[in-house]
């Protein structure tokens, strides 16, 4: 009764109140209705009702988005399953500590889990800068009066700060689940979760199916994404008897970002704010080789460009299957000898794997690695032991799994050894093979890692070559406007051009990006001609053009009239090419001459991912699977895994 009339008292001072509320508090007075919103301390996130594009006419939800960019972007839903069908909707924060969502019929459509601990008559609802909107139960603001946020309940996104994981003592999930279409914020059937299992692992479901996972967490890397860790955030994994989370930060508060679980695309996405547009940075299931389990028990996946995606059997393995066929593995692989299981067994390391799944391993956090092996052993369904974290080089710990050995692939960037139980015939005839192989595959990886070399040294030599300018195109500034980094202006009458050429970048030193002269783009694009044009992007139109070897590029020429000053760009090509990643459309470097800004990036042809690289572009940009941290595998080194 008491709570009614409070209602009804709130919704008439709603009505006489201004429509904007230029604050990031409400209390048990206030409220907002309709097309008022919150806006954070600084500036950085607002709140307020929204329709997403597309939506029924007239629902509206309460959202949370960013403040300061012109593309709507909602990181957070509240009542994403309870649209306000009967606007206005208001919202407000009742005595007992839960935020209510009453339509314009006065029925509550959504009110928020109960708060933790005591709530005040002084309690309020506050955005914060980082996107969290916190009930703190006696209005301080301090962590210890906090009842209930937001960052406990994740949408689709998670934004940095924000925990993905478990907590141990209620077994509440923090777990992301996509919106059902960019129309619908209902849940979808995308979620990402953890499972903490043995060691912690993130899965992508799809309904009740696993389609991807990060792999195990290992105390340095998620075993399967060991490119999450990168200079502009920190990604960090903590786990202790209270709860186990990811989470990450930013280095600089200018750079939005935020991981996004999409429901139309089924992917795990970074997208980072750049040039104005949101940028994917990085997505999985990246490759057929992410999807899960997909070369069976006891098998593992490489891919690589030369390649189709392919299956290969653990050492001691053999498939499964006569039919196995490279491309499909699904039915896995077994193993030669029978095992004995005491000791006619031995052990066989392999390295430069995600780790098999974890959820059913055994961890034994005390343990060193030869107790663990004898732990192994000693148990006959034990079939691979590991070290449960490897941070800072050093083995600590025993994982044990006595399962089948699931959902594996080749990430040369995860230095780990797995040691899979095999008889100790075939640990013999591998040793012994394997001497003789292994001089094999040192060669093999020295010759690739020469190719390797050579082909930057080509690249270095390519970039310098082309630099030689044909000036088509003179564009009448000012020679006196100097930027604070290297432009081609005059490069005939800079003595020093040739020895500055190795030096050259868009960014300055600490950026090693290749500066294209814009005579080098002219011809690509035919002077920017009018049948090159891909389309419109956020800040100016994009070009598709061929450089004189033929690699297809597609050049962004930011429009004169965005604003973007050389700092900004400096700023922003800096954050690209730090950020750039193998499975991203690649930066393959800029053009700054005059009052030109162009990006020029990898171009590749069907797929599509297109629309999601840079939303606006109705053309194909699109993602490559790029191995570029990767060492090519060759045929001799999988054959020596799988023998
Ligand atoms: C907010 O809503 C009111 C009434 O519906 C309308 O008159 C006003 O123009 C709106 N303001 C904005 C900024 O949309
Ligand atoms: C809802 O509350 C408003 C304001 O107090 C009142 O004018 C209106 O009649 C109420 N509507 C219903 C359906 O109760
Ligand atoms: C995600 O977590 C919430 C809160 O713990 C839980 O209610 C929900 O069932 C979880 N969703 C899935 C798909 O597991
Ligand atoms: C791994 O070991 C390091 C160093 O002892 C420790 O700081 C970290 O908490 C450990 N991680 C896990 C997940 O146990
Ligand atoms: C776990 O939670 C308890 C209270 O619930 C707290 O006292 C303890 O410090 C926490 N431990 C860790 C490692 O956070
Ligand atoms: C883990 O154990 C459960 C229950 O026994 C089983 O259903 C599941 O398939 C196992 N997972 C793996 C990867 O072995
Ligand atoms: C063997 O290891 C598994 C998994 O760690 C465990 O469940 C089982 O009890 C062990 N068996 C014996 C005989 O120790
Ligand atoms: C291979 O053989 C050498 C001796 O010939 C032995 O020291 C080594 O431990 C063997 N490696 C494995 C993995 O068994």
């Amino acid at each position: 009764m008491r709570r009614r009339s409070v209602a009804l008292l709130l919704l008439v001072a709603a009505t006489y109140l201004p429509v904007s509320i230029a604050t990031d508090t409400i209390d048990l007075t206030a409220s907002i209705a309709g097309n008022q919103t919150l806006l954070s301390a600084r500036g950085a996130f607002r709140l307020g009702f929204f329709s997403p594009p597309g939506s029924p006419a007239g629902r509206t939800y309460i959202g949370i988005w960013y403040a300061r960019i012109p593309v709507q972007t909602v990181v957070w839903v509240a009542n994403r399953q309870n649209p306000v069908v009967q606007s206005p909707g208001v919202l407000k924060l009742s005595p007992d500590g839960r935020l209510v969502i009453v339509d314009g019929q006065n029925t509550t459509v959504w009110s928020s889990s109960a708060p933790t601990g005591d709530v005040t008559t002084k309690a309020t609802a506050q955005l914060l800068d980082s996107g969290n909107l916190v009930v703190s139960s006696d209005g301080s603001g301090s962590s210890q009066s906090v009842a209930w946020q937001s960052f406990d309940y994740p949408t689709d996104t998670q934004l940095p700060g924000m925990k993905v994981g478990v907590d141990h003592r209620s077994g509440f999930a923090w777990n992301m689940t996509s919106w059902s279409s960019p129309a619908d914020p209902s849940p979808g059937q995308y979620t990402v979760k953890l499972i903490t299992g043995g060691l912690p692992e993130f899965f992508l479901f799809r309904g009740p199916a696993k389609i991807f996972t990060t792999g195990p967490w290992n105390g340095v890397v998620l075993t399967g994404v060991p490119e999450l860790k990168t200079e502009a955030y920190t990604f960090v994994l903590v786990s202790n008897p209270n709860e186990t989370y990811s989470t990450y930060y930013i280095s600089s508060p200018s750079l939005l970002t935020r991981l996004v679980v999409e429901g139309s695309t089924g992917l795990l996405q970074r997208y980072v704010w750049a040039d104005g547009a949101w940028n994917n940075f990085w997505y999985h299931p990246t490759d057929p080789c992410d999807s899960y389990a997909r070369c069976g028990p006891f098998g593992f996946a490489y891919c690589d460009t030369a390649h189709s995606p392919e299956c290969s059997c653990l050492p001691g393995f053999q498939p499964r299957s006569r039919k196995w066929s490279f491309r499909d593995g699904s039915g896995g692989c077994i193993r030669k000898t029978k095992l004995s299981c005491g000791d006619g067994d031995g052990f066989w390391p392999v390295n430069n794997m995600k780790l098999p799944e974890a959820t059913n391993a055994t961890v034994h956090a005390d343990m060193t690695l030869d107790e663990c092996r004898q732990l192994c052993l000693a148990n006959c369904s034990c079939r691979a032991y590991s070290a449960a974290n490897i941070s800072g080089g050093v083995n600590r710990g025993c994982v044990i799994w006595a399962t089948d050995l699931l959902n594996m692939r080749q990430y040369p960037a995860v230095v780990q050894d797995l040691y899979i139980r095999l008889a100790q015939s075939d640990v013999d005839a591998l040793n012994v093979s394997g001497k003789r192989r292994r001089t094999l595959v040192i060669a093999v990886a020295a010759a690739i890692s020469g190719a390797l070399l050579l082909a930057a040294a080509g690249c270095l030599c390519f970039w310098r070559c082309k630099a030689r300018r044909k000036r088509q195109l003179q564009a009448p500034g000012s020679g006196d406007n100097v930027l604070p980094f290297r432009t081609r202006k005059h490069p005939d009458l800079s003595p020093a051009r040739e020895d500055d050429e190795n030096k050259m970048s868009c960014g300055e030193d600490d950026l090693d990006l290749p500066l294209f002269d814009l005579a080098v783009i002219l011809a690509a694009t035919d002077n920017f001609a009018a049948e090159s044009k891909l389309g419109e992007g956020g800040f100016g139109p994009v070009y598709l053009g061929r450089l004189e070897d033929g690699q297809e590029v597609a050049v962004k020429r930011l429009s004169k009239k965005s604003s973007q000053g050389v700092e900004e760009f400096k700023n922003e090509v800096r954050l690209i090419a730090k950020l750039q990643h193998r499975n991203l459309v690649r930066l393959l470097g800029c053009c700054i001459d005059d009052d030109e800004r162009l990006l020029v990036y990898e171009f590749m042809h069907n797929n599509s991912l297109d629309t999601f690289i840079f939303g606006q572009f109705s053309s194909s940009f699109v993602a490559q699977e790029k191995t570029r941290n990767h060492f090519p595998i060759s045929n001799e080194h999988t054959v020596n895994l799988s023998q």
